[in-house]
Order: C-alpha cells, then sequence, then structure tokens
C-alpha cells in the first residue's frame, strides 16, 4: 500500500502516524512546504520520533 500524510506530515502527529505506517510492504511519503528545512532537523521529537532522512 502507498500512503500519503498531509497537512499534518512533519507535525508530532504526522510522524507518529507515518512511523506506525511505514513497513518494508508500505510506502509513506509525507507533505511539507519547505523540505531542505525538514530535512535539515536532526533531533527528534519529544515523543521520540526521530527526524526525517533521504
Ligand atoms: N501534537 C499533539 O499532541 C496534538 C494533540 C492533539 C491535537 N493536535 C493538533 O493536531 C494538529 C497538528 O499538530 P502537530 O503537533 O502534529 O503538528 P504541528 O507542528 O502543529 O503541524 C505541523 C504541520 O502543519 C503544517 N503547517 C504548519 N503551518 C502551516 C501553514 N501555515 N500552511 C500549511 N501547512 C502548515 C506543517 O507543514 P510544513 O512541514 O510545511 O511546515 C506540518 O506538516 C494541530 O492542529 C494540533 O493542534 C496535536
Amino acid at each position: 500500500m502507498r500512503y500519503a500524510v498531509l497537512g499534518t506530515g512533519t507535525g508530532t502527529g504526522g510522524r507518529t502516524i507515518a512511523g506506525k505506517l511505514a513497513s518494508p510492504d508500505h510506502e509513506v511519503v509525507i507533505g511539507t512546504r519547505d523540505p531542505q528545512a525538514t530535512f535539515a532537523r536532526t533531533e527528534p521529537d519529544g515523543y521520540g520520533n526521530p527526524p526525517y532522512s533521504r
């Protein structure tokens, strides 16, 4: 299955949802206004979700 998490994608809610959905059988993409800024974050959020990486 392929999923897209939009609107809350890079926030805590979206990161948690994407992390639960992602697996070798399921592809997840995230919407963001600024991919460079999103990928530049290096800290996990306060809920233990890791930063995004390419
Ligand atoms: N976190 C919680 O525990 C919690 C609990 C209950 C309810 N909520 C609600 O859930 C919603 C999301 O919260 P969150 O903490 O997961 O994430 P968040 O940090 O509030 O939201 C981040 C997301 O919103 C997008 N965004 C922010 N400002 C925007 C704008 N002006 N135009 C378009 N997109 C914009 C961001 O996109 P970019 O990547 O482009 O910046 C990112 O995808 C909020 O309404 C919050 O009140 C959160």
